[in-house]
């Protein structure tokens, strides 16, 4: 994958070093409680994976996949929701499971759908933080790694689907995207 490089910006140790404290410190701020893990695919997927196998209570996962329409390496705010949770959420505790925030246009309406339908609480866990470019007045409970400016992919993240698959977080080079 080098060829693709310009840039490693998290190696695989910075990640499983950050995945591991997020886990510990959400195992003990959860304990006790009805804890459901929402993934948002398919960004978060690496994350949610890794994540939960850090986590050392009792927990639920479920999955949900949104799209926002618009140019490809920028939200449009206009959110789609291509797959839906299976289990109701009403009275548990949930936390959303997010590769970036961004714009925070894509969360602010996730929030908004959850919100709804009566969770016990709320919570934001992101591995990524790129507040450079905030639209919208989102603030994660659990950030991994504060980043500047960049567009980034790999350990779940994509551009045009590819990349998913590298096991750390990198600025490609510019050729690559078009
Ligand atoms: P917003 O702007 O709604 O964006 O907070 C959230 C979604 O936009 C995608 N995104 C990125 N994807 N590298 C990516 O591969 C990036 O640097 C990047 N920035 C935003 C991503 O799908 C995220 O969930
Ligand atoms: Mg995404």
């Amino acid at each position: 994958m080098k060829q693709f490089v310009e840039e490693i910006l998290i190696t695989e140790d910075e990640i499983a070093k950050k995945v591991k404290e997020l886990g510990e410190r959400i195992s003990l701020d959860y304990k006790g409680k009805d804890l459901l893990l929402i993934c948002v695919l398919k960004g978060a997927i690496m994350f949610m994976s890794d994540l939960s196998k850090e986590i050392t209570i009792p927990m639920d996962m479920d999955f949900m996949a949104v799209s926002s329409y618009g140019a490809s390496t920028q939200s449009s705010g206009v959110v789609k929701i291509i797959k839906d949770l299976d289990t109701s959420i009403e009275n548990r505790h949930i936390i959303i499971v997010e590769d970036i925030i961004d714009s925070g246009l894509t969360l602010s309406y996730l929030i908004q759908n959850l919100e709804s339908r009566k969770p016990a609480s709320l919570a934001i866990c992101t591995l990524l933080d790129k507040p450079a470019r905030r639209v919208s007045r989102v603030k994660p409970d659990y950030t991994g790694f504060v980043i500047e400016d960049h567009f980034v992919v790999g350990y779940g993240l994509d551009y045009d689907e590819k990349f998913r698959n590298v096991p750390y977080v990198f600025i490609p080079k510019a050729e690559i995207i078009k």
